[in-house]
């Protein structure tokens, strides 16, 4: 049993650690009822008479000596650990909150908006899912014209058809045919067509649509109006200029380019060496229209134009890529303006 006694005080002394662990290691094995001096005095009883009261004292001291270092490793531990709260470099910069950003299109609608209702319009807003009433039929589309086929359209319903918007200009419709002139109104919103997905052409998109009813509407308020939205968006240097087009639903029509932001009309791959970029369709209401709507084109005119959000972005930014808009990689999107 002496020689026991002298191993576990050997154990004791030469014990240094001082982590939570260990103390409560030692505490197991030394100091607690399970431990090892406790078991040396449960074997204390089956001693011969004459060695107890010897072996009793140096078993007490053993025990004494156990709760004595605990008593240390424990001080020991607690001091370090307070110094712990010290170890703390105060001056560190905290690590940033991680916010999020705008995506590019909402800050070029954002833009648009802004600048459309400095000069007197709306917001309005309609369905994405349309009937086709609304999508081509009062918009003076002739029963077998070409948009109206598959390849274009997303059908939801057919007989009666029902589609996914192929264009903003529903919302024209629903607003003449709800209300009564004038109207002054920009009409955001997402829409869609059955195309292959590529750097230049997706499945969805988004466009903005304006609309202008009134008496005495001519062409050269439509000019003038876009001509400043222009300047407004891209900087006073831009350039406008119409193409003649054709839309089924505004008569004249004309097709809008601005000059080109990248080479300032020298030709480049964006502007495809032509110095002009497109970016909307516009026209003056077409009398059909106005009458498929109740109102009377004799009395009232207007011009119309819908652009395209993500092209107007693409030109902003210099992005290069339709797809980027809709993958949601966060490298991309972080390089917008912070949400706050
Ligand atoms: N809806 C046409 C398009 O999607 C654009 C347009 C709108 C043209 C209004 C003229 C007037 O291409």
């Amino acid at each position: 049993m002496k020689d026991q006694i002298e191993k576990i005080k050997k154990e004791i002394e030469e014990f240094t650690s001082s982590t939570k662990q260990s103390v409560e290691e030692f505490r197991l094995q030394f100091v607690s009822k399970k431990g090892k001096v406790s078991t040396l005095f449960d074997q204390l009883k089956l001693v011969a008479a004459e060695e107890k009261k010897e072996l009793g004292i140096v078993l007490n001291d053993l025990k004494k000596s156990a709760e004595s270092k605990f008593a240390e490793l424990q001080e020991a531990m607690e001091s370090t650990s307070s110094n712990n709260l010290f170890d703390v470099d105060l001056t560190l910069p905290t690590t940033p909150n991680k916010t999020g950003s705008h995506h590019p299109l909402n800050l070029t609608r954002y833009r648009i908006i802004e600048i459309f209702e400095r000069l007197g319009f709306n917001v309005e807003d309609g369905p994405e899912i349309e009937s086709d009433w609304h999508n081509f039929t009062a918009l003076n589309f002739p029963e077998n014209h070409p948009a109206r086929e598959m390849q274009d359209t997303f059908f939801v319903e057919k007989n009666p058809d029902v589609l996914l918007r192929t264009h903003t200009s529903n919302v024209q419709i629903r607003l003449m045919k709800n209300r009564k002139p004038p109207f002054r109104a920009i009409m955001p919103g997402r829409v869609y067509r059955n195309e292959a997905i590529s750097a230049r052409a997706h499945c969805f998109f988004h466009q903005v649509e304006g609309l202008y009813v009134d008496k005495n509407v001519g062409f050269s308020d439509l000019k003038q109006t876009l001509y400043h939205f222009a300047k407004e968006m891209f900087g006073k240097e831009t350039k406008i200029r119409l193409r003649p087009s054709f839309f089924p639903f505004t008569e004249p029509s004309a097709e809008i380019d601005i000059s080109c932001l990248i080479c300032h009309g020298k030709g480049c791959n964006v502007c495809k060496y032509s110095g002009w970029v497109e970016i909307a369709g516009s026209g003056m209401v077409h009398p059909n229209v106005l009458r498929n709507c109740g109102i009377d084109p004799e009395e009232y005119t207007g011009f119309a134009f819908g652009m395209g959000i993500e092209r107007i972005t693409m030109l902003r930014y210099s992005i290069n890529d339709l797809r980027l808009f809709s993958e949601n990689d966060i490298r991309f999107l972080k390089q917008f303006k912070p949400v706050i």
